[in-house]
């Protein structure tokens, strides 16, 4: 049984390929590197003791796409690969249609000619747009905030036309909530060379030294403490989901959209609490001003995966936290 993983050098897809490995699934990986490092490939094996096939190419080449379909016999495609910052997507629209719509598109033409009809796809929590209550279930209205959001609802939208056209094809929308954490191991996780956009890699800079302090931005919203509330998912439960969701696209056909989250909602200030207590780090932070398009909060409901994949988070914020700063101590390591 082989799964083309798009993406699998990435944070998140490198995490899904050590599952599937365990899992025993054989994996073929494309990326292009655009954000994430050949050695990560390394150590997915080392992790597994597991070979897997890779092809560095861009998923918005088409005959590319076609030669890994034709040299190898994939029964399921995982699709991680796309761009992910939301600032930059607001700055640089065109370059997010391009390639997170234009890769989708080239994949599922491939996949078409290649009679390859099951998909699980990346998509994000970030499809139901400002949420007006928590826990947000998958029947919640979807909406975008912005481009990168945009590709994403495009994207499921295109996904559930391409259903309604042939019924062969078997559809995992999984939207995720907030991924945290790093394999146990400290051998894969994520740790961006750019100053991060996101809360736990700013928060593991600032342990590092690397950043002076943490910005937490606004204290004012209606929320227990004021900061901002997220539901945190340890990256390890995350990629779990999505063996969960490709044994049910496995076996049956459809399209269904998966909330993979803990259902928890945990505020800026109890995540920067718990990193300090659980690795014994000082976390030095300041209250600014609200970032433009955040919003008070918002959690999933998680029943749908727990009841039809049989998928529970099994890691806590403990993990989470002692997880993200253990890779980023490892790195450090392997630097010098
Ligand atoms: N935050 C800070 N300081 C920082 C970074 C973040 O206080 O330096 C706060 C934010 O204001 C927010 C919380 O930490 O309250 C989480 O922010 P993140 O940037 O880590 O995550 P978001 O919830 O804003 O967005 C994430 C992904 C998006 C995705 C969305 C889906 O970054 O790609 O979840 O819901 F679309």
């Amino acid at each position: 049984m082989a799964i083309l993983v798009t993406g699998g050098a990435g944070y998140i897809g490198s995490h899904a390929c050590v599952e599937l490995l365990e899992a025993g699934y054989e994996v073929v990986v494309v990326d292009n590197f655009y954000n994430s490092k050949p050695v990560v490939l390394e150590r997915i094996r080392e992790i597994t003791g597991k070979d897997f096939k890779f092809y560095e190419e861009d998923c918005c080449n088409e005959v590319a796409m076609d030669r890994i379909f034709d040299e190898n016999k994939i029964d399921a495609v995982i699709h991680f690969a796309g761009y992910k910052a939301v600032g930059e997507s607001v700055l640089q629209p065109i370059k997010y249609y391009e390639n997170n719509i234009g890769s989708t598109i080239a994949l599922i033409k491939s996949m078409q000619r290649h009679e390859c009809f099951k998909i699980a796809f990346s998509s994000s929590a970030t499809v139901y747009g400002v949420p007006e209550y928590s826990p947000v279930p998958e029947t919640f209205p979807l909406s975008a905030v912005n481009p990168y959001g945009t590709t994403k609802l495009y994207i499921e939208h295109i996904l559930g036309d391409v259903y309604t056209s042939d019924p062969r094809w078997s559809i995992a929308l999984l939207r995720y909530f907030n991924p945290i954490g790093a394999h146990k191991s400290g051998l894969i996780g994520e740790n961006p060379n750019d100053i991060p956009n996101n809360l736990m890699p700013y928060i593991t800079k600032v342990a590092a030294k690397e950043l002076p302090i943490l910005h937490v931005f606004g204290n004012d919203y209606n929320t227990k403490d004021g900061t901002g509330v997220r539901d945190y998912i340890h990256v390890v439960d995350l990629a779990k989901g999505h063996i969960a969701a490709l044994r049910k696209i496995l076996e049956t056909t459809g399209i269904e959209a998966y909330n993979l989250g803990t259902g928890k909602g945990y505020s800026v200030l109890e995540i920067v609490e718990n990193f300090k207590r659980v690795n014994n780090i000082d976390v030095p932070y300041q209250i600014d001003p609200r970032r433009p398009g955040d919003i008070d909060e918002y959690f999933a409901d998680p029943t749908k995966a727990k009841v039809e994949l049989g998928f529970e988070c099994e890691l806590g914020i403990e993990e989470m936290c002692r997880d993200s700063w253990h890779f980023i101590e490892e790195e450090k390591k392997r630097e010098l």
